[in-house]
């Protein structure tokens, strides 16, 4: 916990990053977890998934733009991918997830900047035959995300929204998603958040991820399953069967590099399975989270250093 507390504060930090540019063992350790740092890069990797019966949802990294001009270039980024997805031809099997603290979210008048530059991207996905799932960071920004899905919702009602377990007020919101047609992708919870507003033990984030679950695949919308964590992927068929959901009512979506044979393992039985596929040279903080969330994976990453 002590060791996860300090590499999130980490996250949010340049020092760590100077350590691991430039060195070629910790650059591989990286590359476990992010498709490379062009869009080039990036589809090369969906088109591997696919041809796996994976499905993808592609993340430009940035987070946390201080200026309008970052945010209309991640405006920019997106668009240029979406050119890209719509090349290789692959419809709704290819979306991408979109942080709208990269959109401007936290500059003054934030919310409005967000909307604006968000827009373009869900109209050009919408246009490309595919979606947009805006991913949920720390639990400041929850009810301008969740209103910025709402406007967004009316016209393009496939625009997805991510609601993480670990916050007390998450059930709540399930319920309030759980509407026809609504895509909402339940993840744990990646931030490092106080204990008022969030539940800190594993054990209680486990529980508050099962009742989520529950209320998600119990409802009229189209679940996404966010989890690495074998019994929350057991206990969603569990729930498809018991609730009589169609295979293609639900998916199962994970992280790139992370239990790679078990996704492809799943879409070949059936299930449908997405990859969140990261790529762009912004990989620092979101590297750290991965490394947060995993103490076994900061080991693999020290004797790297080690090995330089
Ligand atoms: P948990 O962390 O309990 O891990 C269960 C098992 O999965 C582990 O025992 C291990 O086997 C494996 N595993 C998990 N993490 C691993 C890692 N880093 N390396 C290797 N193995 C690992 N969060 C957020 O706050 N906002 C968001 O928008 C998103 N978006 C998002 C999209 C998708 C598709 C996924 C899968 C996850 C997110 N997350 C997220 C991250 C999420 O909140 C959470 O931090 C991670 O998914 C880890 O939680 P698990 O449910 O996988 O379980």
């Amino acid at each position: 916990m002590v060791l996860q507390k300090t590499l999130l504060a980490a996250s949010r930090r340049p020092g760590l990053r100077r350590m691991v540019t430039g060195n070629s063992a910790t650059r591989r350790v990286v590359d476990r977890f992010v498709a490379g740092e062009t869009l080039d890069d990036a589809l090369s990797a969906v088109e591997a998934l696919a041809a796996d019966g994976v499905r993808v949802t592609l993340d430009h990294l940035g987070e946390d733009v201080t200026t309008r001009t970052g945010a209309e270039h991640s405006r920019d980024a997106y668009l240029a991918a979406l050119e890209g997805l719509a090349r290789l031809g692959l419809g709704d099997r290819a979306e991408v997830s979109v942080k709208l603290s990269a959109f401007g979210q936290a500059l003054p008048g934030g919310h409005d900047i967000a909307l604006e530059l968000v827009r373009p991207v869900v109209e050009a996905a919408t246009a490309a035959g595919t979606t947009v799932t805006l991913d949920m960071e720390d639990h400041r920004t929850v009810d301008s995300t969740l209103a910025v899905l709402a406007e967004l919702r009316t016209q393009h009602p496939g625009t997805g929204a991510v609601l993480q377990a670990m916050l007390f007020r998450t059930e709540d919101d399930a319920k309030a998603l759980a509407v026809p047609g609504s895509r909402v992708r339940l993840v744990k919870g990646a931030y490092n958040e106080p204990p008022e507003v969030a539940h800190r033990a594993r054990k209680d984030v486990d529980a508050a991820y099962a009742r989520c679950l529950e209320i998600l695949m119990a409802g009229p919308g189209y679940p996404m399953v966010g989890s690495h964590d074998p019994s929350m992927v057991t206990r969603a068929h569990e729930l498809a069967a018991q609730h009589s959901r169609a295979a293609d009512s639900w998916e199962v979506q994970m992280l790139y590099g992370i239990r790679p044979d078990e996704q492809r393992r799943l879409a070949a039985a059936g299930t449908r399975v997405r990859a969140y596929v990261p790529y762009g040279v912004d990989w620092y903080a979101y590297f750290v989270r991965r490394l947060a969330e995993r103490p076994a994976n900061v080991g693999f990453f020290l004797r790297s250093l080690l090995t330089r």
